[in-house]
């Protein structure tokens, strides 16, 4: 199905979606979430030390990369744009969705600032590079698209989730909650239109989710150290295969969208399921050996 059919077709679904997320959404404000009263100035000359603020390097990792993805907003704003037009409810969301991102940039950049989280040269470096290079994901069409942001605020919702769990200080873990319960409303929303584009265009999307599923990257591919940042998020359990597996492929595309028992597909889509479905599984096992390899660690 063509891009504008498909668009047009989803509109009402947008409309009463959006109606839906404005009517439960509940303001909240990120300088009542900050501890300022631990803020203290930066003296000439004095330079960011780790040791103010004890907290584990994959934590660190974690805060660094989630905030800067969050900075990397006007890439993932052009790209929805570019994907599905600017006009009606469309529009409307696209404008709140960018406008609720943003204030997670700027309580987690409070946080890190105040607390001496993060090393702030390094990280308002990282913010210029991050920015100035402009990569994010971008998906081939909008049913590519409705499956990316579908599964990638689920992914970051689930990323925020458990770094706030590894946080000691109560107020990072609350911000973190904040954020988390605002990336899962966003996936709703998103998993709501993915659904009805299901019902609309079965087969385009069934290709779509064979697309993203054997390409989908973590935000943040053009972060400075990105793998190494990576490495250290795994290996904490913030986020790796086996959470990718079990939070994100198992309820959303096994189980929600049920890729099983759909029916009416093309070939090609049905080739589609039963490649997707394979690369699910061995996502799977990948995620089984990494939790084994972990748990023999923790025994070691
Ligand atoms: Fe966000
Ligand atoms: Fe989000």
């Amino acid at each position: 199905m063509d891009a504008a059919t498909l668009i047009a077709e989803l509109e009402p679904t947008v409309e009463r979606s959006l109606e839906q997320h404005l009517a439960s959404a509940k303001e909240w404000f990120p300088h009542e979430l900050v501890p300022w009263s631990r803020a203290c100035d930066y003296v000439a000359g004095e330079t960011w030390d780790a040791g103010q603020v004890e907290l584990d390097g994959p934590v660190r990792s974690a805060l660094f990369v989630n905030l800067l993805t969050e900075d990397n907003l006007p890439y993932y704003t052009s790209t929805i744009t570019s994907l599905y037009g600017n006009d009606g409810a469309w529009g409307v969301w696209l404008r709140r969705w960018t406008a609720e991102e943003g204030r997670h940039s700027i309580v987690l950049r409070d946080y890190v600032t105040v607390t001496r989280a993060l090393d702030p040269v390094a990280l308002e470096r990282a913010r210029m590079a991050q920015v100035e290079c402009g990569q994010i994901p971008r998906p081939a069409g909008p049913q590519n698209g409705l499956v990316y942001v579908a599964l990638q605020e689920l992914a970051t919702r689930v990323a925020h989730h458990n770094t706030g769990k590894l946080l000691v200080d109560p107020a990072g873990q609350e911000i973190m909650k904040r954020v988390a319960a605002d990336e899962n409303r966003h996936y709703l929303f998103y998993r709501d239109l993915a659904d009805a584009a299901f019902q609309i265009d079965p087969s385009g999307m069934l290709l779509a989710v064979e697309q993203e599923v054997r390409t989908f990257e973590m935000p943040g591919t053009g972060i400075v150290d990105f793998s190494h940042h990576a490495k250290a998020i795994a290996r904490a359990g913030i986020y790796d295969f086996q959470i990718h597996y079990e939070k994100i492929l198992l309820p959303v595309v096994l189980r929600h969208w049920n890729l099983e028992a759909l029916g009416g597909l093309t070939p090609e889509a049905e080739r589609a399921r039963d490649s997707v479905l394979e690369r699910i599984d061995r996502i799977a096992q990948a995620g089984r050996r990494t939790e084994a390899r972990r748990s023999a660690v923790l025994t070691n």
